[in-house]
């Protein structure tokens, strides 16, 4: 799970979906970071800790940590919040194969009214961007259990 700081909505979609592999028995290495190292080594933001919290997930215990070259082979999906992260993300490879594990979060959703989730930093909104990131990892989920691997729509960039 990608996006700009990792401590608002990367953070938010790494506890959610480890929360719902956990409750529907799929095994899931999920994990997160950010295409800026600004918040190196930090603690999500206090209003994802809490948003998430008092939805019953903990993510006290994550740090913020930048994309490295590694992530590409470890995982088998990078998941961006929003087209600035899409970009960022594939112009860290040339390598096709790599390239096509790249994909937006919100794809998964089809009935989402946005294809993008909204950076919470500046303007807030954070239980919009907990449901939207919920509402996709379901979708994400229900995937994966039908055996496929990428989402349905296909990101238009
Ligand atoms: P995130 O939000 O990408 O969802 O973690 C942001 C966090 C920090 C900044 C921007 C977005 N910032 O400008 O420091």
């Amino acid at each position: 799970m990608v996006c700009l700081g990792n401590i608002c909505r990367s953070p938010l979609a790494e506890g959610i979906l480890k929360h719902k592999g956990r409750e529907k028995e799929i095994a899931l290495e999920v994990d997160s970071a950010g295409t800026s190292s600004w918040h190196k080594g930090e603690l999500p933001d206090p209003r994802s800790i809490d948003v998430s919290k008092s939805r019953g997930i903990d993510i006290s215990d994550q740090r913020s940590r930048p994309i490295i070259q590694e992530d590409f082979k470890i995982f088998d999906l990078i998941l961006v919040m929003d087209n600035e992260n899409y970009n960022n993300v594939l112009n860290l490879t040339t390598d096709k194969t790599l390239k096509k594990k790249v994909h937006r979060l919100l794809d998964y959703n089809p009935g989402s009214e946005v294809r993008q989730v909204p950076d919470p930093y500046w303007g807030g909104g954070f239980d919009y961007v907990f449901d939207l990131i919920d509402e996709a990892c379901d979708c994400l989920c229900q995937n994966i259990q039908d055996g496929y691997l990428y989402p349905n729509i296909e990101s238009e960039n």
